[in-house]
């Protein structure tokens, strides 16, 4: 690895809003470490570990819900907004963590469910206790199909599709009526028609921001408004199922996030917003975090993660070469300097991003860097999901029982025979909720009990203590793009304009500011490829750069640097570029 910090004073640029040159780090909670030895993360676990993210110089931390719940989908299942789930500590546990990353200088996100709670919510208890009940029309009650008998095949109230397999739909005996679920069917859909319902979450969410919390990633937020009368979908468009075209971005979804937006963040200047939204496109993303709009800060958006997908989440096919950047670069585009975009890779949803997009066999180091590279250094606030700072890869699940995640199970349930289809192990969301890898022993340092869910093979060999005193580590690249984050003011505020080289593989932008300009290079392909720069005439061509970082060990080239005083031989942005290559420039033309 090249890294040249000293071409560049250390002061961080002052950006406003102060978002715009932060790094974010997310941590699912069960699996980041255990101090109690029960096999499952824990906040205590959390708090311990806040000065490894502040040496990664991490600005805000995103821990997924940790609320009181049953746990059928990992904590996004929750029974009481105001309480910690015994299984992760409780609130003094909590107010100790966020006393502790104020401390040391971060900011802590809050994982905010609100399209739906438990079915042991006490609101879903009351609503699901009698068709009379004051809190029935909190959630979506329906009756079967006209002429159909309740409960039976196909009388559902509509054909809508749950997130994760089967219908949207519960029959209740009790009641003779059926309850809307999105998610699981232990995820009641709440009714954001009904006032009390949305007055109800704004005064949790208060309650949470007065506590010391510095704001929310608010999950699958694009849902919350279901088409009046609920109709029947059209055709699936995979890899949504049926109905999602009547639920996601439904006619008061923006009025909606204006008024949570006003009656919460409002009052809470500076707390930080990141929506999810699994609909939206490059078109559309506007909407919900363009300033003037007053909804959400930035958003995380599922285009490039649903690359290949169009026969099914589990059916994925081969990806070609270019389809990664040209995604990225439609949103760059897309969003430019009146929106803001939420970077990332991976998620506790998704794959390992080496395993789906890199090459985890012959080029691990180099394809870990250089996606890093390609997607850090874009216009927008950069999101590392916990063990990708390290290149941690996908799970072993060769086995029914090596899976834990409700949407997997469910797709297996829907199957005949023992077999786990080659397309569930690579999408699995299992792959990515493996425990953190902090050392080499056989619970990885995770824990000193049995963990909830197996570690993948590679957990004996990828590891932050490894990694943390090698220069030339992914742990020290990532370290490197982040320190180049706070650095570079053109990193933070400068223009993104992709410059197109001839090779559909290599990933090649420019971030240009007044007083700073940098050229990102990444060979997105295990292939020697060089770079064609148009002629002069035609568009940009760097002529005087220095190499700041680099993902290669040598540098190789006939060129010198002509820039700053030193002379040094260095490859140049007009050299090919080997395997997963990735080189960022400063350019001074
Ligand atoms: C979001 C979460 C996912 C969860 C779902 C339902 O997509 O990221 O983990 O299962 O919403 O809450
Ligand atoms: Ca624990």
């Amino acid at each position: 690895m090249i890294h040249r910090p000293h071409l560049l004073p250390a002061a961080h640029t002052h950006a406003s809003p102060w978002w715009t040159n932060a790094v974010l780090y997310q941590i699912y909670p069960r699996s980041f470490q255990d101090t109690n030895g029960d096999g499952f993360g824990d906040l205590e676990g959390i708090r311990q570990r806040l000065d490894y993210l502040a040496d990664l110089g991490i600005d805000i931390v995103w821990i997924c819900p940790i609320y009181r719940s049953p746990q059928a989908d990992n904590g996004y299942d929750i029974a009481d907004y105001r309480d910690i789930d015994p299984l992760f500590g409780d609130l003094d546990a909590f107010d100790r963590l966020i006393a502790r990353a104020h401390e040391l200088g971060m900011r802590v996100v809050m994982d905010l469910v609100v399209n739906h709670t438990s079915i042991e919510h006490p609101w879903f208890v009351e609503s699901a206790s009698s068709v009379h009940s004051a809190r029935r029309d909190w959630y979506y009650w329906r009756d079967a199909r006209p002429g159909m008998q309740p409960g039976a095949a196909g009388a559902e109230p509509n054909n809508w599709e749950s997130f994760f397999g089967g219908s949207a739909w519960q029959y209740d005996p009790n009641s003779g009526q059926y309850y809307l679920h999105l998610f699981a069917r232990e995820q009641p859909d709440l009714n954001w028609e009904n006032p009390q319902v949305r007055d109800a979450v704004y005064d949790m969410m208060n309650w949470w921001l007065d506590r010391g919390v510095d704001g929310f990633r608010v999950d699958a937020i694009d849902v919350i408004s279901k088409a009046p009368g609920l109709p029947d979908g059209g055709p699936a468009r995979p890899p949504f199922g049926v109905g999602h075209e009547c639920y996601a971005d439904g006619p008061r979804l923006h009025e909606f996030l204006q008024e949570m937006n006003s009656r919460t963040f409002a009052h809470h200047p500076g707390s930080f917003t990141v929506g999810e939204a699994s609909n939206a496109s490059a078109e559309s993303a506007l909407l919900f975090c363009a300033p003037d709009r007053g909804e959400f800060n930035m958003l995380i958006q599922f285009e490039h993660v649903n690359l290949g997908l169009e026969n099914g989440k589990f059916t994925p096919r081969p990806m070609s070469d270019g389809e990664l950047a040209d995604v990225f670069t439609r949103w760059q585009n897309a969003l430019g300097e009146r929106g803001w975009n939420a970077l990332y890779l991976e998620n506790h949803d998704q794959p390992r991003s080496v395993s789906r997009f890199g090459d985890p066999t012959a080029y691990w180091r180099e394809s870990a860097t250089a996606l890093a590279t390609a997607y850090f250094l874009q216009r927008g606030t950069p999101f590392i999901y916990q063990g990708q700072e390290i290149g941690m890869l996908g799970g072993a699940l060769s086995t029914r029982a090596d899976f834990r995640d409700v949407e997997s199970l469910n797709y297996l349930d829907g199957r005949e025979g023992n077999e786990v289809p080659t397309g569930l192990a690579a999408m699995s969301r299992d792959n990515g909720r493996t425990p953190m890898q902090w050392d080499d022993s056989p619970t990885a340092g995770f824990t000193s009990a049995h963990p909830w869910i197996g570690l993948p093979p590679s957990s004996s060999s990828i590891n932050v203590a490894t990694q943390i005193q090698d220069p030339g580590s992914i742990l020290s690249y990532y370290k490197a793009l982040i320190d180049a984050r706070h650095r570079i003011p053109a990193l933070t505020q400068g223009t993104f304009e992709r410059i197109d080289v001839g090779e559909p593989a290599l990933f090649v932008y420019r971030r240009h500011a007044p007083d700073s300009e940098v050229l990102v290079m990444v060979n997105l392909s295990g292939a020697v490829l060089t770079p064609h720069f148009p002629g002069p005439d035609e568009a940009w061509v760097p002529t005087r750069w220095a190499l700041y970082l680099g993902n290669t060990d040598v540098p190789h080239s006939s060129d010198s640097v002509r820039m700053g005083s030193d002379e040094v031989h260095d490859v140049s942005p007009h050299d090919a570029m080997g395997p997963w290559e990735a080189r960022v420039y400063l350019v001074a033309n």
